[in-house]
This record gives C-alpha cells, structure tokens and sequence, in this order.
C-alpha cells in the first residue's frame, strides 16, 4: 500500500507519552504508526526532524460570530487564527446574530462556515426562554451540544428560568447530548452592576466587581443540581475560580456527569492586571484574583477541571479602546495565542506535554462526542496534526494575529515552543506561519457513542 503522506523523524505525543514514530497518512486518516523502517512507501514525506508531532487541538470555545457579527471575525478569518495556532477542531458558541436557537439558524451557520473554513467545526445550539419547541429540531440537524447563557453577556440572551432549563436538559438527556453553561448568576451579576454604575463607577476594575465569584459559584451549583435532576450531562464552560473547580470535582465524586473547562487566561493572568491592561482584559467571567490560577492548575492536574479551552471572544479594536467600561465589549481573541502560551508552561515545567494533549486534544473530544475520530493519534483517526517546536522562541504581538481582532491582553509576552505545520484531515493548512490550505472544513455530527454518554477520562479517574 502506498500512502498519501508520512510524516517522518518527529516525536510523536500519543495517550502512552511521546515516542519516535512514523506516522502514515491515507484519505485523510491515520493508516499506521510505525518506526521509520517499516513505514509504508510515500507519495509525500514530512520531515519532522526535532518536532513533536501533536493531534491537532481540539479547541473547544470559540466565538466565529458567522452570522451577523462578521465585522468582529467570520469562519475564514477565524479558522485562519486557528489553525496558525495548531487548533484543527473548534466548537462554534450559538450568541450569533440570530443565535443558534432552531434548526434553520443552525443549517444557516453550517453552510456558511462549510464555504470558509479551514477547520472541522461542531456547532451548539442556545436554550433560550421561548424555544424549548425548536430544540429537538436543533439537535436533529446536527448540533453537538446545548448551551445555556445563566448570566447576561455578549449577545443580551436572556438566561432562561430555573423551570425552562429542567425541561430543555431533560430533553438533551432524551436525546443523549451534553448541555453546556456559561455559569453566572444573572439575578447576582444584574444586581452588582446597577450598584456599581449607580455608584459612578467606569474604571475597568469595576467589571470584575460587578461580576462576583459568588456569581459563578451560586451558577455552577444550580447547573450540577438542576442537570442531575434532569439526568443531563452537564459541561461547564469556563470557570474561572477555585469555588467553581471545588464544585465539580465534588459533584465527579458523587458520580456527577459533569465535565469543565478553564482557559489560558485564568490560568495566566490574575485580576490586578486589569490596571495594566484595562479593557483589553475584560471577559466574562473576569480574571480572578491572585491565588484562583494556582487552584485552577491543581483542579487540572486533579481532573477536577477536564480541558483547556479558549473562549476566544473578537471584538474589534477600537471597541475594546473605550475607556468607559460598560461601553467595551467582553472577551478578547485566543485561539491563536493558546498553544505558544501553554508550550511555554510546558517549558517551565507546569504540566507535562502529554497532560497539555489530554486536555486540549483528547479531554474536549470526549466531551464533545468526537473520540477517537478527533482529539488522538492513533491508527483510524482523523489525520488532524499539529507539529511544533518546543525549543523556539517568539514574541507575541496583537497585530501579528490571524482574526479580524488584533487585540491580545498577551502583547510582548516571551513563548517558547511554536507551531510550525498544521494539517486538517491529512492537508497541510499551515507552514511556517503561512497559510496554505484551501477551505475543507466539515461540521462534526455527535458519535453514537457519545450520544450513550459518556464522560472524559479524567471524571473516570475521580468518581
Ligand atoms: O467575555 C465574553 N465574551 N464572554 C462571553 O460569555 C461571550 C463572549 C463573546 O461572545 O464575546
Ligand atoms: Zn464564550
């Protein structure tokens, strides 16, 4: 048999830890993992000399804002970002103009990201107050998961009712996907933020005053008990304090199906950057005080906390200039930023690069319904590669970003491990930084296998 592709002399990361292999590409997938002298012949060879051959990332949050926010960022610019940041998957947010709340929305925003992407992508869909009679059709026309917005944020979709949500979880637990929370309490968000802005204030700390860790706490363990009761498989996006991890950790232990992801942002900045960096930091849920980053990483290596995941939220730039803060808009990009940032955590011995895989690659891929196909190099599997070079430098800077958002709370920062080739289903998409894949991207429909249920490995270790 003679393969499309074999990508030679790299370190290869696999689930049993990095080894020499060869890995051999065919239609678009893994045919063998071999050493170099049984490789299969070759139509085209890889050198991967000094590399560490990664799955692709399997990037679990982001905002492509396709359709009706394209002046921010659309699927091509996104996917661009993306896939120069190592990412080959994403999972699409539904706070889209309309928002992903019916079935024709959702083939609307398919098609449109089908004709641009460079990346795979999976698409939820948003529980709102009125639609609990379109979700069925939402989730027959292919959505992974459904999210619900607890608090207010980009997008003012109101948080549905405590009852809206039991009955639209209990149909996701029906139909056998995940549900998925933005977890701040409206009620407690609302009340801080008329409090602060009747006060006068509009410096940029106000935001993360406005928007307490109770906030999040109170949201996260309504969403654990409402999501047992309704027999649902809860993911909750994002967290961004210790109490949140606590929480889930505590409800894994109790044999919970809950997963959870936290972000580069909380496990790199702290709240007090916010003088330094103003507007350009303001995401909801803020960055937490010093001392929630450290708990945050603990969670990880705990399997408290199942994945990284980036939120990568565009706003334009001069958006994210206003110096008032309730006029700047939350959330800043992310997706291409994400690998170099945590390579060089890797670096500084943080985390080992194979604990990085599991939960940017394999963790979100399970929660997700996309193992093994996505997220794992192994024979069978998607051939979404993703090679990179631990021991190079570079310097981050905002106006060297692939989205439409030139923003970064991360300018200046010192990296160390780039990526340097990116392959989608077994096309080269990325070189050296450069662009050359054409637009392939295909929407991901959830396995059977996933729709059975089933939790990633690190809710497996803790329960
Ligand atoms: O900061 C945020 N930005 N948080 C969200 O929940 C939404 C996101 C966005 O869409 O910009
Ligand atoms: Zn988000």
């Amino acid at each position: 048999m003679t393969v499309d592709l074999a990508i030679v002399n790299g370190t290869v990361v696999t689930p049993a830890g990095p080894q020499p292999l060869t890995v051999a590409v065919r239609q678009e997938r893994i045919v063998a993992l071999s050493d170099r002298a049984h490789c299969p012949a070759a139509r085209e060879i890889l050198d991967a000399s000094d590399l560490h051959v990664l799955p692709g990332l399997v990037e679990g949050h982001v905002h492509f804002r396709e359709p009706g926010l394209t002046q921010k960022e659309d699927f091509g610019s996104g996917s661009a970002a993306a896939v120069c940041g190592g990412v080959t998957t994403v999972i699409d947010m539904p706070n889209t103009v309309p928002p992903t709340a019916d079935a024709q929305s959702l083939r609307q925003k398919q098609a449109l990201a089908e004709a641009k992407s460079l990346v795979d992508f999976g698409l939820l869909g948003v529980i709102l107050p009125n639609n609990l009679r379109q979700l069925r059709g939402l989730v027959e026309a292919g959505a992974l998961g459904l999210k619900v917005f607890m608090g207010m944020t980009v997008g003012n979709l109101p948080a549905p009712e405590d009852g809206d949500i039991l009955e639209a979880w209990r149909l996701a637990a029906e139909l056998g996907i995940p549900v998925a929370v933005h977890a701040e309490s409206s009620v407690l968000v609302h009340h801080c933020t008329e409090r602060l802005r009747a006060g006068g204030r509009s410096d940029a700390l106000a935001h993360y005053e406005a928007r307490p860790e109770i906030a999040e706490e109170e949201a996260i363990q309504r969403a654990i008990l409402l999501a047992a009761a309704a027999g649902a498989r809860l993911h909750v996006l994002h967290v961004s304090t210790a109490q949140g991890a606590a929480l889930v950790g505590a409800a894994k232990r109790r044999g919970g199906a809950v997963s959870a992801e936290t972000t580069p942002h909380y496990l790199l900045l702290q709240s007090a950057d916010a003088a330094r960096l103003g507007n350009t930091m303001k995401i909801n849920p803020p960055v937490r005080a010093a001392g929630h980053a450290e708990q945050l990483w603990q969670a990880l290596r705990g399997g408290a906390i199942d994945s990284i995941a980036t939120d990568h939220a565009p706003h334009l730039p001069e958006e994210k200039r206003r110096r008032n803060v309730w006029e700047a808009p939350s959330g800043f990009p992310g997706v291409e930023t994400a690998l170099p940032l945590m390579l060089t955590q890797v670096n500084a011995g943080r985390m080992r690069l194979e604990e990085y895989v599991r939960w940017h690659c394999e963790n979100p891929a399970r929660i997700w319904g996309l193992y093994p196909r996505k997220g794992v190099i192994q024979v069978g599997s998607d051939a979404d590669l993703t090679l990179v070079d631990l021991s190079r430098r570079d310097v981050i800077r905002a106006a060297n970003l692939h989205s439409k958002s030139k923003v970064t709370p991360y300018e200046g920062w010192e990296v160390q491990g780039v990526p340097v080739c990116t392959l989608v289903r077994g096309q080269i998409v990325m070189r050296e930084g450069q662009l050359v894949g054409r637009p392939r991207g295909r929407m991901l429909w959830p396995s059977r296998e996933a729709r059975a249920g089933r939790a990633s490995d690190d809710a497996a270790r803790l329960a």
